[in-house]
């Protein structure tokens, strides 16, 4: 079987938003924009592993600048990692003034997805190849981000140990 590339999974989604996607200051909700990211996400792991894969964590994400209603949100998702059963997908947002046609940068965002089996349990990961510079730039910074999340996470259980 031909190992996959980043470029297989790829995904950029583009979704203009509406009234109902509003906060009560008339812009866009960001538990909006955080649930396209996770979808947009989902919709990656999915591709590369062709199986079920569920959220296991989503690190800190920062809103730069609203977004308004009318406005295109681009998510632009790939993978940056790809551990034994778990894999680190990037997620980058914009958002477009259609009549202008402006870019902002808005958030970007890292998330890390399980493959489970059809028993729900964890299961093996296809390889990837980071073809270009750019992926591999990504993967070596993904890397440093995974040992920082493990302890991290240690440290949390440590604390509801005690
Ligand atoms: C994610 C989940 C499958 C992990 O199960 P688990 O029994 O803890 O699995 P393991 O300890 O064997 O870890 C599996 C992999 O996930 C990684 N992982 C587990 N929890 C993680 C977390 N919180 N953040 C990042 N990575 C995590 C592990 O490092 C391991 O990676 P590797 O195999 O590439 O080395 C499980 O916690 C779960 O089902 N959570 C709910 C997921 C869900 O429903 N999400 C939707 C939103 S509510």
């Amino acid at each position: 079987m031909a190992v996959k590339t980043v470029q297989d999974s790829m995904v950029t989604v583009v979704q203009q938003m509406m009234n109902e996607d509003a906060n009560l200051a008339g812009n866009v909700h960001g538990g909006v924009i955080m649930k396209l990211i996770d979808n947009t996400a989902g919709i990656v792991g999915t591709r590369h592993t062709g199986k079920n894969v569920v959220t296991a964590s989503i690190d800190r994400m920062d809103f730069h600048s609203p977004v308004f209603i009318g406005d295109l949100l681009r998510i632009r998702a790939s993978i940056n990692h790809v551990g034994n059963t778990s894999m680190e997908i990037g997620v980058r947002v914009e958002a477009e003034n259609v009549i202008t046609g402006e870019r902002r940068h808005t958030g970007s965002a890292y998330l890390t997805f399980v493959c489970l089996d059809e028993n729900h349990k964890p299961i093996k990961i296809p390889p990837i190849t980071f073809e270009t510079e750019k992926e591999q730039e990504r993967n070596c910074e993904a890397k440093k981000r995974i040992e920082l999340r493990k302890r991290q996470r240690q440290e949390s259980l440590d604390k509801i140990c005690y």
